[in-house]
């Protein structure tokens, strides 16, 4: 079984995704990280994450050491990733590893922006899940001051429309919902609330088979 979860920055996609795979006995995989270790890969070798050599270079190395790297989650590190997401190449040599992992058993939850409309077409179930700007900038700025990162709310709302304006835009792959995507706000709704509502839709798609006892 193959779940795609897509959506926005700071939608609440990732934590979704991570809570599905558990429910259904699913692997995860958040599609976005690989973009941000492939930007943070060209940052820190100096170069600029825009450059298309210095980029695709990256993603062909994808050197999965950087996920565990401390500025992986950094706004820097987001926007880097939002920069070589745009660049055709990138795309390609990110695409084999994702549809790989999503068609190993047991079958997968993967989270980004293009699953439900490049990656995984076939997806069992995909959800789109959005959220008011506003909101998204929120929680983003909740979750990086609890880290100690000293934020200003302005400028993370400024870089939320940014990327939202960039990977909406961009030629190859934009964020938009599936023909068949099933629409999520979580603007009003806590996790667990949020969570609730995808199984439902989910299993308005699959039926309640697949749910682990
Ligand atoms: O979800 P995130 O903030 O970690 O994603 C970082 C960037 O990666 C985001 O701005 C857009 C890009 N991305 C993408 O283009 N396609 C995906 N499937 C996942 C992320």
């Amino acid at each position: 079984m193959i779940i795609a979860v897509d959506g926005p920055s700071a939608s609440g996609k990732g934590t979704l995704a991570r809570r599905l795979a558990r429910h259904y006995g699913l692997k995860h995989l958040d599609t976005g990280a690989l973009y941000r270790v492939t930007g943070l890969a060209v940052r820190l070798a100096g170069g600029d994450p825009a450059d298309p050599v210095a980029a695709e270079a990256a993603a062909r190395a994808l050197d999965l050491s950087l996920l565990e790297h401390p500025d992986l989650r950094t706004e820097d590190a987001g926007a880097a990733a939002s920069k070589v997401a745009a660049i055709p190449a990138v795309r390609a040599a990110l695409l084999q590893f994702q549809r790989d992992f999503a068609h190993e058993a047991p079958g997968a939850v993967l989270d980004g922006r293009d699953i439900g409309t490049v990656v995984c077409p076939e997806a069992d179930a995909k959800l789109f899940v959005v959220a008011r700007a506003d909101i998204r900038a929120r929680r983003r700025f909740d979750e990086l001051s609890a880290r100690g990162d000293s934020v200003d709310y302005a400028a993370v709302l400024a870089d939320i429309e940014a990327r939202d304006a960039r990977d909406s835009s961009r030629a190859v792959a934009p964020l938009a919902p599936a023909d068949d995507a099933l629409l999520l706000d979580t603007s009003e709704l806590a996790i667990d609330a949020a969570f609730s509502e995808a199984v439902r839709l989910i299993e308005s798609r699959i039926g309640s088979r697949h749910a682990r006892p």
